[in-house]
Protein backbone atom coordinates (compact mmCIF):
# COMPACT_ATOMS: atom_id res chain seq x y z
CA UNK A 1 0.00 0.00 0.00
CA UNK A 2 2.82 2.62 0.93
CA UNK A 3 3.84 3.09 -3.13
CA UNK A 4 -0.26 3.58 -3.74
CA UNK A 5 -0.65 8.03 -3.35
CA UNK A 6 -2.17 8.72 -5.96
CA UNK A 7 -4.88 6.47 -7.83
CA UNK A 8 -6.87 7.12 -11.04
CA UNK A 9 -10.26 6.64 -12.14
CA UNK A 10 -12.24 5.86 -15.06
CA UNK A 11 -15.53 4.59 -16.79
CA UNK A 12 -15.30 2.67 -19.94
CA UNK A 13 -17.63 1.30 -22.82
CA UNK A 14 -21.18 1.31 -22.35
CA UNK A 15 -22.47 3.70 -19.40
CA UNK A 16 -24.40 2.56 -16.99
CA UNK A 17 -26.99 3.85 -13.84
CA UNK A 18 -24.83 3.81 -10.83
CA UNK A 19 -21.40 4.59 -12.40
CA UNK A 20 -21.36 7.90 -10.49
CA UNK A 21 -22.08 6.31 -6.95
CA UNK A 22 -18.88 3.78 -8.08
CA UNK A 23 -17.00 6.82 -8.94
CA UNK A 24 -17.92 9.03 -5.29
CA UNK A 25 -17.69 5.63 -3.74
CA UNK A 26 -13.92 5.42 -4.95
CA UNK A 27 -13.11 9.23 -4.49
CA UNK A 28 -14.22 9.36 -1.25
CA UNK A 29 -12.48 6.14 0.05
CA UNK A 30 -9.21 6.88 -1.70
CA UNK A 31 -9.23 10.27 -0.32
CA UNK A 32 -9.94 8.85 3.15
CA UNK A 33 -7.20 6.83 2.88
CA UNK A 34 -5.14 9.38 2.02
CA UNK A 35 -4.40 8.86 -0.98
CA UNK A 36 -4.95 11.38 -3.66
CA UNK A 37 -8.16 10.82 -6.36
CA UNK A 38 -7.91 11.39 -10.11
CA UNK A 39 -10.46 11.07 -12.73
CA UNK A 40 -9.47 10.50 -15.89
CA UNK A 41 -12.11 11.68 -18.60
CA UNK A 42 -13.57 9.41 -21.50
CA UNK A 43 -12.08 6.04 -20.27
CA UNK A 44 -8.98 4.88 -22.28
CA UNK A 45 -8.81 7.92 -24.68
CA UNK A 46 -8.93 10.31 -22.02
CA UNK A 47 -6.15 8.46 -20.61
CA UNK A 48 -4.33 8.57 -23.42
CA UNK A 49 -4.55 12.13 -24.06
CA UNK A 50 -3.97 13.39 -20.21
CA UNK A 51 -7.74 14.45 -19.78
CA UNK A 52 -6.89 13.84 -16.59
CA UNK A 53 -8.58 16.05 -12.98
CA UNK A 54 -7.60 15.98 -10.01
CA UNK A 55 -10.75 15.34 -7.58
CA UNK A 56 -11.57 15.99 -4.38
CA UNK A 57 -14.82 15.34 -2.41
CA UNK A 58 -16.88 17.95 -3.66
CA UNK A 59 -16.65 17.31 -7.11
CA UNK A 60 -18.60 14.07 -6.49
CA UNK A 61 -20.97 15.73 -4.30
CA UNK A 62 -25.11 15.82 -6.06
CA UNK A 63 -23.96 12.97 -8.25
CA UNK A 64 -25.43 9.29 -6.41
CA UNK A 65 -28.60 10.17 -8.12
CA UNK A 66 -27.47 10.76 -11.59
CA UNK A 67 -27.70 8.12 -14.90
CA UNK A 68 -24.50 8.43 -16.78
CA UNK A 69 -21.32 8.83 -16.02
CA UNK A 70 -19.80 12.28 -15.01
CA UNK A 71 -16.28 11.11 -16.03
CA UNK A 72 -17.83 10.48 -19.36
CA UNK A 73 -16.73 7.21 -21.50
CA UNK A 74 -15.45 5.86 -24.53
CA UNK A 75 -14.74 2.47 -26.63
CA UNK A 76 -11.14 3.22 -27.45
CA UNK A 77 -10.07 1.35 -30.14
CA UNK A 78 -5.99 2.88 -29.96
CA UNK A 79 -6.02 1.55 -26.46
CA UNK A 80 -6.35 -2.04 -28.28
CA UNK A 81 -2.67 -1.50 -29.50
CA UNK A 82 0.45 -1.67 -27.23
CA UNK A 83 1.20 2.12 -28.47
CA UNK A 84 -2.08 2.80 -27.73
CA UNK A 85 -1.38 2.07 -24.14
CA UNK A 86 2.17 2.93 -23.85
CA UNK A 87 0.98 6.43 -24.42
CA UNK A 88 -1.56 6.06 -21.47
CA UNK A 89 0.69 4.67 -19.46
CA UNK A 90 3.39 7.74 -20.16
CA UNK A 91 0.57 9.85 -19.12
CA UNK A 92 -0.54 8.13 -15.97
CA UNK A 93 3.22 8.48 -14.91
CA UNK A 94 3.43 12.66 -15.98
CA UNK A 95 0.59 12.87 -13.31
CA UNK A 96 2.44 10.20 -11.05
CA UNK A 97 -1.05 7.93 -10.92
CA UNK A 98 0.24 4.45 -9.48
CA UNK A 99 -3.22 2.38 -9.44
CA UNK A 100 -5.94 2.73 -11.80
CA UNK A 101 -9.97 2.15 -11.33
CA UNK A 102 -12.06 0.42 -14.16
CA UNK A 103 -15.97 0.69 -14.28
CA UNK A 104 -16.85 -1.29 -17.17
CA UNK A 105 -17.51 -4.49 -18.95
CA UNK A 106 -15.48 -7.23 -20.24
CA UNK A 107 -13.72 -5.19 -22.91
CA UNK A 108 -12.73 -3.05 -20.35
CA UNK A 109 -11.14 -5.22 -18.50
CA UNK A 110 -9.41 -6.57 -21.52
CA UNK A 111 -7.33 -3.70 -21.58
CA UNK A 112 -7.09 -3.24 -18.07
CA UNK A 113 -5.99 -7.01 -17.39
CA UNK A 114 -3.18 -6.55 -20.37
CA UNK A 115 -1.77 -2.97 -19.34
CA UNK A 116 -1.39 -4.23 -15.81
CA UNK A 117 0.59 -6.93 -16.86
CA UNK A 118 2.84 -4.69 -19.43
CA UNK A 119 3.11 -2.06 -17.29
CA UNK A 120 3.35 -3.45 -13.71
CA UNK A 121 0.65 -1.28 -12.04
CA UNK A 122 -2.13 -2.26 -10.30
CA UNK A 123 -5.97 -2.42 -12.42
CA UNK A 124 -9.09 -2.60 -10.29
CA UNK A 125 -12.27 -3.31 -12.00
CA UNK A 126 -15.80 -2.58 -10.87
CA UNK A 127 -18.25 -4.84 -12.76
CA UNK A 128 -20.83 -1.93 -14.95
CA UNK A 129 -22.62 -2.82 -17.90
CA UNK A 130 -26.35 -3.56 -17.78
CA UNK A 131 -26.08 -6.26 -19.47
CA UNK A 132 -24.90 -8.29 -16.54
CA UNK A 133 -23.18 -10.46 -18.22
CA UNK A 134 -19.74 -10.80 -16.19
CA UNK A 135 -18.19 -13.77 -14.60
CA UNK A 136 -17.74 -14.04 -11.34
CA UNK A 137 -20.42 -11.51 -10.22
CA UNK A 138 -23.99 -12.48 -9.61
CA UNK A 139 -24.70 -8.27 -10.40
CA UNK A 140 -22.91 -5.58 -12.05
CA UNK A 141 -24.06 -1.84 -11.89
CA UNK A 142 -26.92 -0.77 -13.57
CA UNK A 143 -28.24 -3.81 -14.49
CA UNK A 144 -30.91 -3.38 -11.41
CA UNK A 145 -32.04 0.13 -13.38
CA UNK A 146 -32.56 -1.27 -16.36
CA UNK A 147 -34.46 -3.98 -15.57
CA UNK A 148 -36.70 -1.54 -14.07
CA UNK A 149 -37.01 0.51 -16.98
CA UNK A 150 -37.65 -1.95 -19.47
CA UNK A 151 -40.54 -3.43 -17.15
CA UNK A 152 -41.93 -0.07 -16.65
CA UNK A 153 -41.95 0.60 -20.80
CA UNK A 154 -43.54 -3.18 -21.07
CA UNK A 155 -46.00 -2.45 -18.76
CA UNK A 156 -47.01 0.50 -20.81
CA UNK A 157 -46.80 -1.53 -24.49
CA UNK A 158 -49.40 -3.87 -22.26
CA UNK A 159 -51.45 -1.60 -21.83
CA UNK A 160 -51.84 -0.70 -25.65
CA UNK A 161 -51.72 -4.37 -26.64
CA UNK A 162 -54.61 -5.55 -24.62
CA UNK A 163 -56.79 -2.84 -25.93
CA UNK A 164 -56.17 -3.57 -29.49
CA UNK A 165 -55.46 -7.40 -29.33
CA UNK A 166 -52.55 -7.23 -30.27
CA UNK A 167 -49.20 -9.44 -30.18
CA UNK A 168 -45.99 -6.91 -29.54
CA UNK A 169 -42.65 -8.09 -30.22
CA UNK A 170 -39.98 -5.87 -28.01
CA UNK A 171 -36.43 -5.67 -28.26
CA UNK A 172 -34.06 -5.00 -25.58
CA UNK A 173 -30.36 -4.56 -24.72
CA UNK A 174 -27.78 -7.44 -24.85
CA UNK A 175 -25.99 -8.02 -27.55
CA UNK A 176 -24.47 -11.31 -26.70
CA UNK A 177 -26.30 -12.26 -23.12
CA UNK A 178 -30.17 -12.40 -22.63
CA UNK A 179 -30.05 -11.29 -19.03
CA UNK A 180 -31.86 -8.17 -19.43
CA UNK A 181 -34.25 -9.98 -21.78
CA UNK A 182 -34.99 -13.06 -19.38
CA UNK A 183 -35.36 -11.39 -16.16
CA UNK A 184 -37.79 -8.37 -17.58
CA UNK A 185 -39.56 -11.24 -19.38
CA UNK A 186 -40.61 -12.75 -16.11
CA UNK A 187 -40.69 -9.38 -14.03
CA UNK A 188 -43.45 -8.16 -16.94
CA UNK A 189 -45.10 -11.78 -17.38
CA UNK A 190 -43.94 -11.64 -20.86
CA UNK A 191 -45.69 -14.64 -22.92
CA UNK A 192 -42.48 -15.78 -25.16
CA UNK A 193 -38.85 -15.07 -24.01
CA UNK A 194 -35.95 -15.08 -26.98
CA UNK A 195 -32.32 -14.90 -26.03
CA UNK A 196 -28.43 -15.78 -28.10
CA UNK A 197 -27.96 -18.57 -24.92
CA UNK A 198 -31.26 -20.46 -25.49
CA UNK A 199 -31.98 -22.35 -29.00
CA UNK A 200 -35.48 -23.94 -29.67
CA UNK A 201 -37.60 -20.47 -28.14
CA UNK A 202 -39.02 -19.44 -31.61
CA UNK A 203 -40.59 -23.72 -31.93
CA UNK A 204 -41.85 -22.67 -28.05
CA UNK A 205 -43.78 -19.33 -29.73
CA UNK A 206 -44.73 -20.78 -32.68
CA UNK A 207 -46.63 -23.23 -30.71
CA UNK A 208 -47.58 -20.71 -28.12
CA UNK A 209 -48.88 -18.27 -31.39
CA UNK A 210 -50.80 -21.71 -32.57
CA UNK A 211 -52.43 -22.90 -29.43
CA UNK A 212 -53.35 -20.30 -26.89
CA UNK A 213 -52.41 -17.05 -28.17
CA UNK A 214 -56.16 -16.29 -29.26
CA UNK A 215 -57.28 -17.20 -25.77
CA UNK A 216 -55.27 -14.02 -24.47
CA UNK A 217 -55.88 -10.32 -24.89
CA UNK A 218 -52.29 -9.49 -26.01
CA UNK A 219 -49.07 -11.22 -26.11
CA UNK A 220 -45.86 -9.77 -25.30
CA UNK A 221 -42.77 -11.35 -26.74
CA UNK A 222 -39.18 -10.12 -25.40
CA UNK A 223 -36.35 -10.19 -27.70
CA UNK A 224 -32.90 -9.77 -26.53
CA UNK A 225 -30.44 -7.44 -29.84
CA UNK A 226 -28.41 -10.77 -29.81
CA UNK A 227 -30.43 -13.04 -30.08
CA UNK A 228 -29.74 -15.26 -33.71
CA UNK A 229 -32.93 -15.29 -35.84
CA UNK A 230 -32.16 -11.50 -36.09
CA UNK A 231 -33.59 -9.06 -33.56
CA UNK A 232 -37.63 -8.48 -32.96
CA UNK A 233 -38.02 -6.99 -36.69
CA UNK A 234 -37.19 -10.00 -38.28
CA UNK A 235 -38.92 -12.02 -35.89
CA UNK A 236 -42.16 -10.07 -36.22
CA UNK A 237 -41.88 -10.46 -40.12
CA UNK A 238 -41.56 -14.00 -40.14
CA UNK A 239 -44.18 -14.74 -37.66
CA UNK A 240 -46.17 -11.86 -40.01
CA UNK A 241 -45.98 -14.56 -42.54
CA UNK A 242 -46.79 -17.43 -40.94
CA UNK A 243 -49.39 -16.01 -38.49
CA UNK A 244 -51.34 -13.65 -41.08
CA UNK A 245 -54.07 -13.32 -38.49
CA UNK A 246 -52.69 -11.43 -35.61
CA UNK A 247 -51.98 -8.07 -35.17
CA UNK A 248 -48.70 -7.63 -34.78
CA UNK A 249 -46.32 -4.86 -33.53
CA UNK A 250 -42.68 -4.36 -33.20
CA UNK A 251 -40.81 -1.55 -30.33
CA UNK A 252 -37.19 -1.70 -29.97
CA UNK A 253 -36.34 0.10 -26.51
CA UNK A 254 -33.14 1.20 -27.06
CA UNK A 255 -30.92 3.42 -25.58
CA UNK A 256 -33.79 4.63 -23.01
CA UNK A 257 -32.41 1.42 -21.02
CA UNK A 258 -29.15 3.01 -20.40
CA UNK A 259 -30.21 5.62 -19.05
CA UNK A 260 -32.06 7.05 -15.72
CA UNK A 261 -31.32 7.68 -11.91
CA UNK A 262 -29.80 4.79 -10.58
CA UNK A 263 -32.46 2.31 -8.57
CA UNK A 264 -31.38 2.06 -4.80
CA UNK A 265 -30.12 -1.46 -5.30
CA UNK A 266 -27.72 -0.47 -8.20
CA UNK A 267 -26.49 3.17 -5.60
CA UNK A 268 -26.24 0.46 -3.08
CA UNK A 269 -23.82 -1.51 -4.60
CA UNK A 270 -22.27 0.66 -6.52
CA UNK A 271 -20.88 2.36 -3.53
CA UNK A 272 -19.76 -1.15 -1.70
CA UNK A 273 -17.88 -1.98 -4.92
CA UNK A 274 -16.45 1.28 -4.68
CA UNK A 275 -14.95 1.49 -1.49
CA UNK A 276 -14.03 -2.50 -1.95
CA UNK A 277 -11.78 -1.49 -4.79
CA UNK A 278 -9.99 1.01 -2.73
CA UNK A 279 -9.40 -2.05 0.10
CA UNK A 280 -8.28 -4.03 -2.17
CA UNK A 281 -5.10 -1.49 -3.75
CA UNK A 282 -4.21 -1.18 -0.03
CA UNK A 283 -4.57 -5.12 0.47
CA UNK A 284 -1.78 -5.02 -2.58
CA UNK A 285 -4.08 -6.66 -5.22
CA UNK A 286 -3.21 -6.04 -8.50
CA UNK A 287 -5.60 -7.08 -11.56
CA UNK A 288 -8.71 -8.56 -10.15
CA UNK A 289 -12.28 -7.55 -10.08
CA UNK A 290 -14.31 -6.84 -7.48
CA UNK A 291 -18.44 -8.28 -7.63
CA UNK A 292 -20.94 -9.73 -5.94
CA UNK A 293 -21.51 -13.03 -5.19
CA UNK A 294 -24.67 -14.17 -3.07
CA UNK A 295 -24.74 -10.56 -1.78
CA UNK A 296 -21.11 -10.73 -0.55
CA UNK A 297 -18.08 -8.58 -1.73
CA UNK A 298 -15.83 -11.23 -3.86
CA UNK A 299 -12.09 -10.89 -5.47
CA UNK A 300 -12.20 -12.68 -9.23
CA UNK A 301 -8.37 -12.40 -11.23
CA UNK A 302 -9.71 -9.40 -14.44
CA UNK A 303 -8.08 -12.14 -16.71
CA UNK A 304 -11.07 -14.90 -14.82
CA UNK A 305 -13.66 -12.23 -15.52
CA UNK A 306 -12.39 -11.93 -19.69
CA UNK A 307 -11.98 -15.47 -20.81
CA UNK A 308 -14.92 -17.43 -18.69
CA UNK A 309 -18.32 -16.97 -19.90
CA UNK A 310 -21.29 -16.14 -17.43
CA UNK A 311 -24.57 -18.55 -18.20
CA UNK A 312 -28.21 -17.61 -17.94
CA UNK A 313 -30.09 -18.78 -14.72
CA UNK A 314 -30.84 -22.32 -15.64
CA UNK A 315 -33.77 -22.02 -12.66
CA UNK A 316 -34.90 -18.53 -13.97
CA UNK A 317 -35.55 -20.00 -17.77
CA UNK A 318 -37.40 -22.98 -16.21
CA UNK A 319 -39.54 -20.10 -13.80
CA UNK A 320 -40.32 -18.24 -17.52
CA UNK A 321 -41.33 -21.12 -19.34
CA UNK A 322 -43.47 -22.53 -16.65
CA UNK A 323 -45.37 -19.09 -16.16
CA UNK A 324 -46.12 -18.58 -19.43
O1 LIG B 1 -22.58 -3.28 -23.68
C1 LIG B 1 -23.78 -2.74 -23.27
C2 LIG B 1 -24.69 -2.45 -24.39
O2 LIG B 1 -25.73 -1.78 -23.77
C3 LIG B 1 -25.24 -3.60 -25.24
O3 LIG B 1 -26.30 -4.30 -24.68
C4 LIG B 1 -25.61 -2.88 -26.51
O4 LIG B 1 -25.64 -3.74 -27.60
C5 LIG B 1 -24.50 -1.91 -26.63
O5 LIG B 1 -24.10 -1.59 -25.33
C6 LIG B 1 -24.84 -0.66 -27.41
O6 LIG B 1 -23.70 0.15 -27.42
P1 LIG B 1 -23.57 1.57 -28.12
O7 LIG B 1 -24.26 2.55 -27.24
O8 LIG B 1 -22.12 1.82 -28.20
O9 LIG B 1 -24.25 1.46 -29.43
Amino acid sequence: MEDILKVGVLTSGGDAPGMNAAIRAVVRTALNRGMEAYGIRRGYQGMIEGDIIKMDSASVSGIIQKGGTILQTARCMEFLTYEGRKKGYDQLHSFGIDAVIVIGGDGSFTGASIMSKEFDIPFIGIPGTIDNDLYGTDYTIGFDTALNTVVHAVDNIRDTASSHGRIFFVEVMGKEAGFVALQSGIASGAEGILIPEEKGQIEKLRKYLAERARLKKSSIILVAEGEDEGGAIAIANKIKTEFPSFDIRTTILGHIQRGGSPSAYDRVSASRMGVAAIEALIDDQKSIMVGLVNGEIVHVPLNKTIKLHKDVSRDLLAIADLLI
